[in-house]
């Protein structure tokens, strides 16, 4: 037997994902799984048809490495109808496994050990996991509830010579805010000063239902020195595809390129054309996606609400955050855990987005990206929380 730990120690601290743990959780329990986010129905049915076309015409050896050229041109096309950015799709564009692989790509490919990448806490949990495979740091500003404003003068005043990396998300998970115009100026002023990367995960860039959505790219001295990030998963309601993208100057992207082609090399054939099909849906589509999803937002936290939580009504994306105090808890991890047996609905903790879980202790995720007549009977269950049921 091998004596050494299996686990490196440079890994040693992300343990298992909160999502595993509490999606076997709601299979195990029968509970409404309001923890990890992914829709309960299927998106558009052209771009399904489109994949399963793709497959039976035989798309499905390894495709080229950057990516099919319709789909990096559809991309680009997207990238300037909506955001006005200007890319080239052959050099400047790479399509990726999802977003998680692309900004694990950017960050392996940016980092060397011992470097510092800067974001805003609560963070995705991929963060501080592909910080620590590239044997880099990640060094976290906290937004603080309720309004979660971002605290710019204290990110310029985490910036080391080590740092390398900002890694912007917004629309923001787990939070759902989406952040202002002069919070995005200011962080594009840190990085021109100091000559940082940006590397911006946008992955919720149509599911907005307050305020507006602006990639940081587009603010003064940002095109060069950033890495915008997206992916097919939550636009198109096909989180198990995991096609995603970067795009960016040719130098970046071709830094990414060069991590992506040993991570997984390419990305799944099939659905590149079919994602291709979704991204020249027209605005109509659009428009339905982010106005479907704000009514189940009122919806899901109305009910949160008569619960009895604290809500931070989210901007965008599928998640709503809760204060559980009002409703006698103190651990979000206890509170999760013992919630499907209590009232059958499953959450997530929001202390695992945070470096030190004491942070987001009281707070707790819901999704709301589920069919509405889930939605309502998860309200009816949280209603019995009220008086200690
Ligand atoms: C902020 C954020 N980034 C990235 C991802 C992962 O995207 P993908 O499934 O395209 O890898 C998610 C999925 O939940 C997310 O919430």
């Amino acid at each position: 037997m091998v004596r050494r730990p299996a686990l490196s120690p440079r890994l040693a601290g992300l343990g298992t994902s909160i999502f595993a743990e509490m999606s076997a959780l709601a299979a195990a329990t029968g509970a409404i799984n309001l923890g990890q986010g992914f829709p309960d129905e299927d998106g558009p049915i052209e771009v399904a048809d489109a994949a399963v076309a793709a497959i039976r015409a035989g798309q499905n050896q390894y495709p080229p490495g950057p990516g099919i050229e319709p789909l990096r041109r559809a991309i680009a096309e997207h990238q300037e109808r909506f955001w006005g950015l200007t890319f080239d799709p052959d050099t400047e564009v790479l399509v990726t496994t999802g977003a998680t692989e692309a900004i694990a790509a950017a960050v392996l490919a940016l980092c060397d050990p011992g470097d510092e990448v800067l974001a805003f806490e609560p963070t995705f949990d991929s963060y501080p996991a592909v910080a620590a495979l590239a044997g880099a740091r990640l060094r976290p500003v906290t937004l603080v509830p309720p309004a979660y404003e971002a605290d710019v003068e204290a990110l310029a005043a985490h910036v080391t010579d080590r740092t390398r990396v900002v890694l912007v998300n917004t629309p923001h998970n787990p939070t759902g805010k989406v952040f202002t115009g002069d919070e995005l100026g200011a962080i594009a002023q840190v990085c021109v000063e100091r000559d940082l990367v940006a590397v911006t995960d946008e992955v919720y860039e149509h599911l907005v239902f307050d305020g507006r959505h602006r990639p940081l790219a587009s603010f003064p001295g940002m095109a060069e020195r950033t890495l915008t990030i997206s992916s097919a998963g939550k636009t198109f309601s096909v989180t198990g595809w995991k096609i995603g993208w970067v795009c960016g100057p040719r130098e970046l992207i071709a830094a990414v390129r060069t991590a992506k082609q040993f991570l997984t090399y390419v990305s799944g054939a099939p659905f590149q054309p079919a994602v291709a099909v979704g991204l020249g849906l027209g605005d109509e589509f659009y428009a339905a996606l982010a106005s479907g999803l704000r009514a189940k937002r009122d919806l899901l936290c109305e009910g949160l609400r008569v619960a009895g939580f604290d809500v931070f009504v989210p901007q965008g994306t599928y998640f709503a955050t809760v204060d559980i105090r009002p409703v006698g808890g103190t651990d979000g991890l206890e509170f999760c855990r013992s919630l499907p047996e209590r009232c059958g609905v499953v959450a997530v903790p929001s202390s695992v987005f945070y470096e030190d879980p004491a942070d987001g202790r009281h707070l707790v995720r819901f999704a709301f990206c589920k069919r509405t007549e889930v939605l309502t009977e998860a309200a009816d269950r949280l209603a019995g929380l009220r008086g200690g049921s």
